[in-house]
């Protein structure tokens, strides 16, 4: 029998169920987006999360199914987000694969969230080429990875302090823009002057793959505080511009360094800033000047769903029931260390 993946995820503030077959297919993808509901705490409050994670969970596998077309009997394998992400929401999702898995007696598959973002560039059309080094920012990681084939990486280097998607999110709150910030800032970018503000590029020049980005945050605050309050739309446009070039320029220079050092075939870009088209942009376009090509999810895929998950499924493996747990923080994330996809 073809495999038909149902996938499950909660890690964030997205409920999200999918089915997937064999060949990474999306028959349906329903993603449950609370984003609106913490926009007045500015960010995800986790137990808040989890509570609307729990009554959007059956619903949202229902969906799943419905819009599949596919029923009960179809399905052969239960994939669910078991690390990183916020452990009262990882842990509803966890719960509902589980009881699912034990009810239908299907195999159950936990999935790492990151290598998910990262899978869904494995099932375009062309596919990209190994050794790959991959890009992956989010509102909570930032990573650069070496891939010698779809199951082993090498995290090269990572943020040492704010999460890539985090900044965005944190610089458009001090603008008093609604949570999540990164789409709010794309959209000012076309409007703003990029050169007005003098940003830093930290650690563009460390010979580390390591980013930081709590310094520029600090930088942007210290020049909102010298702007006339309450802020023009101008002004709030000139920061959003210039912070979104400061970060690319130091995403894209960081990431062509590595890919050209390790001999990269290709590059991957994910996440949920890889929605960023500015962002995309310059990164192909600089890889192109480098002999390089980039591959991204598109754009529906960038950010949190259940369907990255069934894909890297398909790479991952089955575990017994009793040993699928929630962990809050992902143990593929030692810097320097070869690890196979498996949790
Ligand atoms: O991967 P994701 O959906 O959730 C996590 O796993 O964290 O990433 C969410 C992050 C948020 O910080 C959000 O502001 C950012 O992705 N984001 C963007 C864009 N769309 C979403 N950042 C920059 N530009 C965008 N267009
Ligand atoms: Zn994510």
């Amino acid at each position: 029998m073809t495999k038909r993946i149902l996938a499950i995820e909660s890690s964030c503030d997205e409920t999200s169920a999918a089915i997937v077959d064999e060949q990474g297919t999306i028959l349906s993808n329903v993603v449950a987006s609370q984003a609106g509901e913490h926009a007045s705490t500015m960010g995800v409050v986790p137990e808040v999360a989890a509570r609307r994670h729990a009554s959007a969970i059956v619903p949202t596998i229902e969906l799943a199914l419905q819009e599949s077309t596919q029923t009960r009997e179809d399905i052969t394998h239960i994939a669910v987000t078991a690390t990183p992400g916020l452990l009262p929401a990882l842990q509803v999702g966890v719960v509902a694969a589980k009881a699912l898995a034990t009810a239908w007696k299907l195999p159950l598959i936990p999935v790492n969230h990151l290598d998910a973002h990262i899978a869904t560039t494995f099932v375009q059309d062309p596919e990209p080429q190994f050794p790959v080094v991959s890009l992956l920012v989010s509102g909570g990681h930032t990573e650069l990875s070496f891939h010698p084939d779809k199951t082993t990486r090498t995290i090269l280097g990572r943020t040492r302090d704010d999460a890539g998607g985090e900044a965005f999110d944190k610089v458009a709150r001090m603008m008093g823009l609604p949570y999540p910030g990164g789409p709010q800032i794309a959209k000012l970018l076309p409007e703003g002057d990029k050169q007005r503000f003098p940003f830093p590029r930290p650690m563009l020049n460390d010979p580390s793959d390591d980013f930081s980005f709590s310094g520029i945050k600090t930088d942007v605050k210290r020049i909102i505080d010298t702007l006339p309050q309450p802020l023009s739309h101008q002004d709030k446009a000139d920061v959003a511009a210039s912070f979104a070039e400061a970060m690319t320029e130091t995403l894209v220079g960081k990431t062509v360094r590595a890919a050209l050092r390790e001999g990269a075939a290709s590059v991957i870009l994910s996440g949920g800033v890889a929605a960023d088209k500015y962002l995309r942009q310059v990164l192909t376009d600089t890889l192109k000047q480098n002999g390089l090509e980039l591959y991204v999810p598109p754009i529906s895929l960038c950010g949190d769903n259940a369907a990255m998950i069934g894909i890297a499924a398909l790479w991952a493996d089955e575990r017994p029931i009793h040993d699928v747990h929630a962990t809050p923080t992902s143990r593929t994330h030692k810097r320097g260390t070869t690890e196979k996809y498996s949790n």
